[in-house]
């Protein structure tokens, strides 16, 4: 069977999947969440006979969600959300554990987008994406696939913004989960994940100090709250810019400098973007940077550091170091793009430690099975992934750290529903 799935697979290499089993086991050996749903899904086989098509960053955790979800009976077909962040050697591990794979890292657009195809040739029932790939081409160009979806997952925030437009104008044809906003999923993985893989994948890729520099955070939701955090926590001077007044209230309060663009760009030893916006870094900042400026994007997509007006600016950029790019202005100013504006922490990193992507994708894995349980009786729209979910894996987290917490006597039950003057 196995050998089957290798064989019907858009694979890069398959020779490499030694490397891939390893990185596959290091990351199952860090998800214990997702181990003991895992172990239910041998069990109960609750997702036998269904057909899950799933479009994420092809690393070690994805995959190994990727093999819970075979666990529980599902016929799993695979591709990349992004080129950059697909592990060949994942990939081919994960075709030789019986997963369809179609992706290879560095896929041109064109490839990138055969590859969605193929996933979606299968013709599956359930959905997993992240960043709305999937569910975007379904709705574009097949939607005469669009009856046979019972419904799907969201993992990110630009993903699940993409599907409540398609919902708010009545053009979503099965119900998606946002499993983004999950309790368990952003607080987590978008402020502890994103804060500790970005600055991660920022410092490995360019082998620099941050202390005592100067870096700026674009976008204080939870992902620029994890990277202002840990860039503090690395001794670096944050500032912070926001377009939303709270927000920038909120950073305020953390004890950051807050400012518009135009200012910090010209302060910024880094500056780092979160914000889910295209051109957050443009024309009018490239021109006041200081020499030695290091740019990254830890947002879903490659267009918050405006990549052509980089170039009008400097011209074609010279390579460094793998996944630095040198641009060289005019008057001789040079700043460093990295990873080519990608998300930095997967296109020049491992993507969130396993501890995080455990919690994420046990909110995933029950929120596929809640879908299956409840097939077609579900809203066609974007919902909350229900708060039992959430509970559950919070317990079950609890569990596995060995921490135990109090819990509410009947009397302190009854105080809380009770509003009547004693
Ligand atoms: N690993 C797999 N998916 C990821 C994501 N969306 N963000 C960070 N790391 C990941």
């Amino acid at each position: 069977m196995t050998e089957s799935k290798v064989a019907r697979s858009s694979l890069r290499d398959p020779s490499l999947a030694p490397e891939g089993h390893l990185k596959l086991d290091w990351a199952g050996r860090h998800m214990p969440v997702l181990n003991e749903i895992r172990a239910e899904f041998e069990a109960g086989r609750p997702l036998a006979g269904r057909r899950l098509a799933m479009c994420l960053h092809l690393e070690a955790k994805t995959a190994y969600l990727a093999t819970v979800f075979l666990a529980g009976g599902a016929e799993v077909v695979v591709c990349g959300s992004n080129p950059l962040s697909t592990q060949d050697d994942v990939c081919a591990a994960l075709a030789e554990r019986g997963v369809t794979v179609h992706a290879w890292h560095n896929a041109t657009p064109e490839e990138y987008r055969e590859h969605l195809n193929r996933v979606l040739d299968t013709r599956p029932d359930l959905i997993l994406d992240d960043g709305a790939d999937l569910v975007t081409a379904l709705h574009t160009q097949r939607r005469d696939q669009l009856g046979e979806i019972i419904g799907g997952s969201e993992e990110t925030t630009t993903g699940v913004l993409r599907l409540k437009a398609m919902a708010d104008e009545g053009a979503l044809a099965f119900p998606m989960f946002a499993v983004n906003d999950a309790y368990m999923k952003h607080l987590f993985d978008n402020r502890y994940g994103t804060g500790q893989s970005a600055w991660d994948g920022i410092m490995r890729t360019t082998n620099l100090t941050v202390a005592g520099k100067t870096a700026v955070v674009a976008g204080y939701g939870w992902c620029g709250k994890g990277l202002a955090m840990r860039a503090r926590g690395l001794g670096a001077r944050v500032v912070v810019t926001e377009v939303d007044p709270i927000a920038a209230n909120e950073a305020l309060m953390e004890g950051f400098e807050v400012m518009p663009m135009v200012r910090a760009a010209a302060r910024a030893d880094f500056i780092v973007t979160a914000t889910g916006c295209e051109g957050v870094v443009r024309a009018e900042h490239y021109e006041v940077m200081k020499d030695g400026c290091v740019l990254a994007n830890a947002g879903h997509f490659d267009v918050e550091l405006s990549r052509p007006d980089l170039e009008r600016a400097a011209g074609r950029p010279r390579r460094v170091r793998k996944n630095v790019d040198e641009y060289r202005f005019p008057d001789g100013r040079r700043v460093y793009l990295l990873a080519e504006g990608r998300l930095v922490n997967l296109a020049a990193g491992d993507g969130h430690p396993a501890e995080i992507m455990d919690l994420a994708f046990a909110v995933q894995a029950l929120a596929q099975q809640h879908l299956v349980e409840r097939a077609w009786k579900l809203p066609r729209t974007v919902l909350p992934v229900p708060r039992e979910i959430d509970l559950r894996v919070a317990e079950l987290r609890l569990r596995a750290l060995g921490v135990s917490i109090d819990r509410l006597t009947p009397e302190q039950e009854a105080y809380l529903r009770s509003w009547r003057p004693e």
